[in-house]
């Protein structure tokens, strides 16, 4: 089975709406203190400077696709359907470098032969796989999309790196989309999406990569491990994602004033506290999971507003405001009004 691209004839308004959503992380979990036993930090600093006190984390032998099968099933059990057109996974710890891994979890989840391919904006990624499944369903060419995001951020991570071993953890979030119309709850848009490639070592694997391999010269030690400039890279998601949400909020014809939750890339406390009082949205106002998963990159977003959903700090009829920021440097920003849908 594939499908054929352009068969489908797009009404004018055709829309993603949100129809699904589940989430997944490891049963690891790492401690301040375990960390504070093997790195110089403390409990203190890593409560104070990123607002984490738990993460979740893979155990030796899960991969990526293992967290993404088992949150992309919870998506298609909350969508009531497993009918799916494509599936998009965003991930920046694909389970190989070749070939993309989406095919992988597409197969796991009964839907081999639908077109599956991965998307890389490290952070944003759930944003722009939103983009990429949105494009699908309004140009025509899907129905219903999978988008799964999903990062084993952890075996990216140099583990003697205190600057991003206390910060960074596994999970995955993931909904899907079908096709409906701009007016209904869950419609998504429209996406405020950017990028500089002028800054791409603020935040960067440097070798493994075809600049490293094509020099012929075997990559330093530690180079295959994540890098951040993590001051700059603080700055910079402050102003990204403060920007973008501004102009996501406008573009949707909304006032800041109007939005109930504001579900920000969980990067690190201070970064969303000061992202919210840019945007003048009051703490009650605003959703956070980063005290127990940590930031758990492209995965960050939907598994936030799936635990959110699953507690009740998020529920049908409330405006919500997604943005992120992250390696690239790539950001953006929605909003859409949440819709009266049972996560898992
Ligand atoms: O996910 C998308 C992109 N990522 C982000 O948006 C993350 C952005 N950056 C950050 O979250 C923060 O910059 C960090 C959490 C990474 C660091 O916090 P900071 O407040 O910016 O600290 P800093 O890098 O300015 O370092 C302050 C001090 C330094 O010591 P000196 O030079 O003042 O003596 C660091 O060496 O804290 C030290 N430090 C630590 N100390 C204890 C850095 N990491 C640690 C640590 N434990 N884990």
């Amino acid at each position: 089975m594939s499908t054929v691209l352009g068969e489908k004839r797009a009404p004018a308004g055709r829309t993603a709406v949100m129809a699904g959503i589940g989430s997944y992380v490891p049963p690891g979990v790492v401690t301040n203190d375990d960390l504070a036993a093997r790195l110089d930090t403390s409990d203190e600093w890593i409560r104070s400077r990123t607002g984490i006190a738990t993460r979740h984390v893979v155990s030796p032998g899960t991969a990526t696709s293992d967290l993404a099968v088992e949150a992309g099933r919870r998506a298609l059990k909350s969508a009531g359907s497993a009918d799916i057109d494509a599936v998009v996974l965003a991930t920046t710890t694909p389970d190989h470098l070749c070939p993309a891994t989406a095919p992988a979890v597409a197969a796991r989840l009964g839907l081999t032969g639908v077109p599956a391919f991965d998307v890389a904006a490290v952070c944003t990624g759930f944003l722009y796989g939103l983009a990429s499944a949105c494009g699908l369903i309004a140009a025509g060419i899907a129905d219903r999309v999978l988008l799964v995001a999903a990062d084993a951020f952890t075996t990216l991570i140099d583990a003697e790196d205190r600057a991003t071993a206390v910060i960074f953890a596994d999970g995955a979030g993931a909904v899907v989309l079908r096709a409906g119309r701009p007016d209904e709850p869950g419609a998504v848009g429209p996406l405020v999406l950017g990028s500089d490639g002028d800054l791409p070592d603020l935040i960067q694997v440097p070798a493994g990569g075809s600049r490293q391999r094509s020099s012929g010269r075997a990559a330093p030690p530690g180079d295959h491990f994540f890098r951040m400039r993590g001051r700059d890279t603080y700055r910079h998601a402050v102003e990204r994602m403060t920007a973008a949400s501004r102009e996501a909020v406008i573009r949707r014809g909304w006032r800041l004033t109007d939005i109930d939750r504001l579900a920000a890339h969980q990067a690190n406390a201070r970064i969303l506290a000061a992202v919210a009082d840019r945007l003048d949205i009051p703490a009650e106002r605003q959703l956070s999971n980063i005290e127990h998963v940590g930031n758990t990159g492209g995965a960050s977003i939907p598994l936030l507003l799936s635990q959110a959903a699953q507690d009740g700090r998020l529920s049908s009829g409330q405006k919500v405001l997604l943005t992120a920021f992250g390696g690239g440097l790539a950001w953006g920003a929605t909003a859409l009004t949440w819709p009266d849908l049972t996560p898992f």
